[in-house]
């Protein structure tokens, strides 16, 4: 498949969503840096030399779910990291946790023509060699403070699509499955205890039910549906 590096640019996502037309399905963009890389919920992701900062351009023929190609990614990651000896573990929904911290965020943009996504956009941010900024130094880990050194980032690139394309084939016939490895390799499992922040206050719950796009936690005997877990303490 096609690869485009970019020295520079606002945001691959943005990019992708702005030529999708020129491309065909499995074009990657990678930028160096990113003046306005983009995370979920409207938040800013912070882009600067050393990071791996990527998307990938999907035509699905026939129909799938835009978090098909999210949980894809993730296992893919998962796995990929796991292989050169970087444990980790996927904090729902989509992002790439080591011990307590950040090392990888997903952020997937679908087209709708109708109903049906026309085009997925798969935007794919890792910390690699860049620095992290000293505010967010609690929150989010680069993956050469975990190993110790820098990692060759077209190498790393490379590894990753190999496996996010291995992943997709392998299961675009029975998304279920992915689902359920995808479930096995979440941090948080269903029946689990947690404390998160609700409306500015930590409360504790049990987790009941865990989908795509949104969870199910019991808070005093009552059932919350939750769409975002940003702020969940384990
Ligand atoms: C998140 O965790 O909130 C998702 C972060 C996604 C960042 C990547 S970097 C490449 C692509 N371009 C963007 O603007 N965002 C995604």
């Amino acid at each position: 498949d096609k690869i485009i590096f970019l020295p520079i640019i606002g945001s691959t996502n943005d990019f992708l969503k702005e030529n999708f037309d020129k491309f065909p399905s499995g074009t990657v963009v990678v930028a160096e840096v990113q003046t306005k890389g983009r995370g979920r919920n409207n938040r800013t992701w912070v882009s600067p030399e050393g990071g791996l900062w990527f998307s990938i351009l999907f035509k699905p023929k026939k129909k799938v779910k835009p978090t098909f190609f999210t949980k894809a990614a993730c296992v893919a990651i998962n796995k990929a990291l796991n292989q050169i000896g970087v444990e980790n573990k996927i904090k729902w929904p989509n992002d790439i946790y080591v011990k307590a911290k950040k090392l990888c965020g997903i952020l997937t943009e679908t087209i709708f023509e109708g109903q049906h996504p026309k085009v997925i956009i798969c935007g794919i941010g890792i910390n690699v060699n860049n620095q992290i900024p000293e505010e967010l130094s609690d929150k989010a880990v680069s993956l050469s403070q975990i190993t110790g050194r820098p990692h060759d980032l077209k190498k790393l690139l490379k590894l990753l699509l190999t496996k996010i394309n291995y992943i997709v084939k392998k299961y675009s016939t029975k998304p279920e499955a992915l689902t359920r490895v995808w479930k096995e390799r979440l941090m948080q499992k269903e029946g689990d205890e947690i404390r998160f922040l609700l409306d500015g206050k930590f409360v504790n719950g049990k987790i009941l039910e865990i989908e795509d796009e949104f969870i199910v936690v019991e808070v005093d005997g009552k059932s919350l549906k939750l769409f975002s877990l940003d702020v969940i303490v384990t």
